[in-house]
């Protein structure tokens, strides 16, 4: 869907369908009142009927009669005049779409600009249309074919340009927001796909085709033999015990000068997580196609960098393989040597993503980064802490996750911050090797967080916890393609 800026006077315009805030208290916007005088007051009318109530997310369909350049008025509820949220704004936004997409209307034209939410820009509410809309339009397709979901028509969406914006920024708004759901789309799709299909070879070819698309990004994937050859003894340890070959996909955009320190975003790709010889409960399982959640949202950030040609380096880095039991698999108390030297012993196979990320992250000093991320679906205990509702965020340097935690509040994309004190590390001690792969049941994601601290000590780090946040369960079962937006955000803030 294309979204674009439209100028004109609002009672001369033709469109199939126009958008129309209307408030539950309090004056209608002036382009309401304009339009209706011209169509014989209906909207006034129906307003006083009840039929259209004017709350938050309420909407209503007119039909205008024959012959009328504007075919049909959506009513969008935005609450009481003057008062509406943010929460009430994105609520009205879905609502109008989900009213809209089972409709034969293949453009519109939305007067949604015109609300006033407390202390959001223009900007804000073209990126949040733009999102939402494309959020409320998703569907996954890619391994269905019986119930093949509703087709969409919905092509052109027109944003009428209000007084304090112009063509130019609302259309450079619109086209960034684009991106970062393009970029929140591919994660999903590629998050959504079941193991047997997305494998780390799937990955890795998918990265190449990506790298096709946009010549500028450069792709590169290391095969388990190199890997070897670079001392990556963790990470192999873990896709010994699976048939399917590990990746490690690196993606660079370069769109900074050759000077500048790149942002490295280091994203878990385990494409399946059985849990290994420390075997998972088998109800619900099949969520743990989403352990790679963190790897399909590099996909998405970098994307998004490079359809946005942004004037900034971003390097992209997904290590990927399954975690299965097998006779190869790591065994409790083996211990493997990482690529930065350091021995692990495993006390639980199931602590699979911080072994396959250490040797990643010590891989990404090689780009001399100015801050490394690291996004990843890494502990149960992390649902515990902070629900589904805020990523968790730890790291080596304050600053910089102030400016995570910052840019998630601007992209409604939130992290909540736990601490990382010296504390917590001696539970990782291990009589056998220099560091156990657990740290007891008590602060899970602190201690996952402690483990992958000895392997960044070189350079400035944040780690995102997403285990709670990257998808959704139960009836609603889907990727939510978090935390593109808020890394999107976080780049864009930096450009
Ligand atoms: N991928 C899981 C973490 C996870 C579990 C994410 C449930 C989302 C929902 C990770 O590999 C894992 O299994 N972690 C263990 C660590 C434990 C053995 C220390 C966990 O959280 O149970
Ligand atoms: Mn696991
Ligand atoms: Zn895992």
């Amino acid at each position: 869907m294309q979204f674009v800026s439209k100028t004109g006077q609002i009672d001369k315009l033709s469109s199939p369908c126009l958008i129309l805030p209307v408030f539950s208290k309090g004056k209608q916007t002036e382009l309401t009142d304009l339009f209706d005088s011209a169509h014989n007051k209906q909207i006034a009318a129906v307003l006083k009927q009840g039929d259209a109530t004017g709350k938050a997310g309420n909407t209503l369909l007119l039909q205008m009669p024959v012959g009328s350049k504007v075919k049909r008025v959506l009513l969008v509820g935005f609450g009481e005049q003057g008062k509406t949220t943010a929460d009430d704004f994105n609520k009205a936004i879905t609502a109008s779409i989900n009213t809209l997409k089972s409709l034969p209307i293949k453009a519109v034209c939305s007067a949604l600009l015109t609300v006033d939410v407390d202390a959001k820009d223009t900007d804000w509410k073209v990126r949040q249309i733009v999102l939402k809309s494309r959020e409320t339009l998703y569907q996954y397709t890619e391994t269905l074919t019986t119930s093949a979901p509703d087709a969409h028509v919905l092509e052109t969406y027109q944003l009428l340009v209000v007084a304090d914006s112009t063509t130019k920024t609302i259309n450079k708004g619109a086209e960034t927001a684009n991106s970062i759901a393009n970029g929140i789309e591919s994660a999903k799709k590629l998050a959504d796909l079941p193991g047997n299909i997305c494998t780390p070879s799937y990955l890795a070819n998918t990265a190449k085709e990506l790298g096709k698309k946009h010549p500028a990004l450069k792709v590169t994937v290391l095969d388990e033999a190199k890997m070897e050859k670079l001392g990556m003894g963790s990470l192999l340890s873990v896709s010994r015990g699976s048939r399917q070959p590990a990746k490690l996909i690196t993606m660079e955009h370069n769109g900074g000068s050759k000077s500048q320190q790149p942002i490295v975003i280091v994203g878990k790709g385990l494409t399946f997580d059985a849990g290994g010889i420390s075997i998972k409960p088998s109800s619900g399982m099949d969520e743990m196609k989403y352990d790679m959640c963190g790897g399909a949202s590099v996909f998405g950030v970098m994307q998004m960098c490079a359809e946005l040609n942004l004037p900034i380096n971003v390097v992209g880095v997904v290590p990927s393989s399954e975690n299965l039991p097998d006779g190869d698999a790591n065994k409790p108390g083996d211990i493997v040597t990482s690529m930065a030297g350091l021995t692990i012993e495993i006390l639980n196979t199931d602590a699979e993503g911080r072994l396959i990320l250490c040797d990643a992250l010590t891989y990404a000093a090689k780009f001399k980064p100015d801050v490394v991320i690291d996004i990843a679906t890494l502990t149960g205990a992390c649902v515990v802490a902070l629900g589904k509702h805020a990523t968790g965020l730890l790291g080596n340097n304050d600053e910089l996750a102030n400016e995570l935690l910052s840019a998630g509040i601007k992209a409604g994309d939130k992290a909540w911050q736990l601490p990382l004190w010296d504390e917590y590390k001696p539970q990782l001690k291990s009589n056998f090797a220099d560091l156990a792969n657990i740290g007891g049941p008590a602060g899970g994601t602190i201690t996952a967080a402690c483990f992958l601290s000895r392997f960044t000590e070189d350079y400035k780090w944040a780690h995102l916890d997403i285990a709670g946040t990257a998808w959704k369960s139960g009836s609603e079962k889907g990727a939510t393609g978090r935390p593109v937006h808020m890394l999107s955000q976080f780049i864009l803030d930096r450009c």
